[in-house]
C-alpha cells in the first residue's frame, strides 16, 4: 500500500528498524538524548548538503527516512560508519543520525519522506 502505519512503542530507544514501503527500504530510527543532542548540534555549514536536524525531523526523538544511499541505492546499515548514524558498505558513505551524509561520495542527505503522528505512538508515512 502506499502508506504505511508504524507503532513506535514497538521500537526501543536506540534501535532503527526498517519497514517495506513503496517497494523501497523505509528506516524509524528512535534516537538516544545523545543523539538528539549531538545532531542539534552540528554545524550545518560542514555539511555537504546542509540542513539543520530540526529541518528533517518533527519529533527529534524520531528519524524517518527512506534507506536508499543517493549515491547508487544501496541499502545503508545502521549504528555504524564514522558518525554512528548509517554507512553504506557499497562504496563507504557515511551518514550521521539525522541522515545526513558527512563523508563518503553519495552527494545528498537520506530523504525524508511525507509523514504525520496521529497520536503518541503511531507514524503513518505517506
Ligand atoms: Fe552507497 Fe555508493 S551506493 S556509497
Amino acid at each position: 500500500s502506499t502508506v504505511i502505519e508504524i507503532k513506535l512503542s514497538d521500537i526501543p530507544e536506540g534501535k532503527n528498524m526498517t519497514f517495506k514501503w513503496r517497494g523501497k527500504p523505509l528506516f524509524v530510527r528512535h534516537r538516544t538524548e545523545k543523539e538528539v543532542a549531538t545532531e542539534a548540534a552540528v554545524n550545518i555549514a560542514e555539511l555537504r548538503d546542509p540542513q539543520y536536524d530540526k529541518d528533517r525531523v518533527i519529533n527529534p526523538s524520531w528519524v524517518i527516512v527512506l534507506g536508499v544511499c543517493t549515491h547508487l541505492g544501496c541499502v545503508p546499515i545502521a549504528n555504524a560508519g564514522d558518525y554512528g548514524g548509517y554507512y553504506c558498505p557499497c562504496h563507504g558513505s557515511h551518514y550521521d543520525a539525522s541522515g545526513r551524509i558527512r563523508k563518503g561520495p553519495a552527494p545528498l542527505n537520506l530523504e525524508v519522506p511525507y509523514y504525520e503522528f496521529p497520536d503518541d505512538d503511531t507514524v503513518v508515512v505517506g
